[in-house]
């Protein structure tokens, strides 16, 4: 089969390679899919960079541990092991392989049964390729960490991306008072999607809105977040989703302290598929509750300009991969 190579850490455009490799063969729980599309993301660029150098411990110290790239796809089953039960030949199924050994920028990718689900018939492969991801982390975050509900005040930054994107539709599918925080250019894309107020970062700064959220999911922490906290209720809770290496580390230090019974909480969180949770995005982006917005594509050969498109952080919605 052809896929894309990653032997090297670097710039995408230049360590990522079009070439042939082996077909990989399912294990007894793992279905082998014919990829139909891919979707490229941010974690995609952070492991082909190696970058924060901590994510080496898991990507591949000093070379790639996993030697196909890609994380996203969606495609038609080939094969099953023998002891898998969600799925069958034929199926058409969307997945997420960036946890369990990557590879989806492929023609044929090797995924466990838990990280994958099927296709909602009126969802085209390349709307599948790219919900996952980003759906999955805003699930998780919103519902397990930010324990969001019906009537809150929450504030998304980053509302335009991929994630953001998925937190607004999922924010307002769950009842929630949306404030998104983008770019001028992104305000009309992400009231479409559900938002409720629009603030423009280039124009005002959401942090002023003193005692306002009672959940602020941040996709975009660039900056302090002990400047964001004072914009949430007395009992209003911090989510560091994406952003800065910085801030990052900063609230997983320091975000316990700021933390109160009863009072603000500053939280951290790793996203984590199952099958649970791929079950229910594949229902939501049935009922329409969800939906990706695709702003690029390009054909799988061309996997390092796509990666490096979505490293300059300017995507609305996702960048995906056709394949076949
Ligand atoms: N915790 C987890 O488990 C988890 C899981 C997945 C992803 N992540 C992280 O989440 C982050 C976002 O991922 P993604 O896929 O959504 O990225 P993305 O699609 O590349 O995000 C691009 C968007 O970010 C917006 N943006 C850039 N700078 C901004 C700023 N200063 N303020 C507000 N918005 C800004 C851009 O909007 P404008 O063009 O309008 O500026 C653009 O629409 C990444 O850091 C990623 O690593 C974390």
């Amino acid at each position: 089969m052809k896929a894309i190579h990653h032997t090297a850490y670097g710039n995408p455009t230049k360590v990522l390679t079009f070439a042939d490799a082996p077909t990989p063969s399912p294990g007894p729980t793992d279905v082998l899919v014919r990829v139909h599309a891919a979707a490229a993301n941010a974690g995609d660029w952070h492991v082909i960079r190696g970058t924060p150098f901590m994510a080496r411990f898991a990507f591949g110290l000093f070379t790639p541990k996993h030697k196909v790239a890609g994380s996203e796809f969606a495609g038609v089953v080939e094969a099953v092991g023998a002891n898998v039960s969600r799925a069958r030949v034929g199926d058409r199924v969307f997945g997420d392989v960036s946890l369990t050994g990557m590879g989806a920028f492929a023609e044929y990718v090797r995924a466990p049964q838990e990280v994958i689900a099927r296709i909602p018939e009126h969802v085209t492969f390349e709307q599948a390729a790219a919900l996952p991801f980003a759906a999955i982390t805003a699930l998780q975050g919103l519902r397990d960490v930010g324990k969001i509900q019906r009537g809150m005040k929450v504030l998304i930054n980053g509302a335009s991306g991929g994630v953001g994107s998925m937190m607004v539709q999922l924010a307002a599918y769950f009842g929630a008072e949306v404030t998104a925080v983008c770019s001028g250019r992104n305000a009309e894309y992400v009231r479409g999607l559900g938002a409720h107020h629009v603030i423009d970062y280039t124009t005002t700064d959401f942090a002023n809105d003193l005692g306002r959220y009672d959940l602020i999911m941040d996709v975009a922490a660039y900056r302090p977040f002990t400047r964001i906290i004072p914009a949430l209720t007395n009992t209003g809770t911090y989510v560091f989703t994406g952003g800065g290496t910085g801030t990052m580390l900063k609230v997983m230090v320091f975000g316990g302290l700021y933390s109160k019974k009863g009072g603000r909480s500053v939280k951290f969180f790793m996203a984590r598929a199952n099958a649970a949770d791929f079950d229910l995005i594949a229902d939501l982006a049935r009922q329409g509750a969800i939906h990706t917005h695709i702003e690029r594509k390009w054909p799988l050969h061309q996997a390092g300009e796509a990666v490096a498109y979505v490293e300059q952080g300017r995507t609305r919605g996702k960048v995906v991969l056709t394949v076949a």
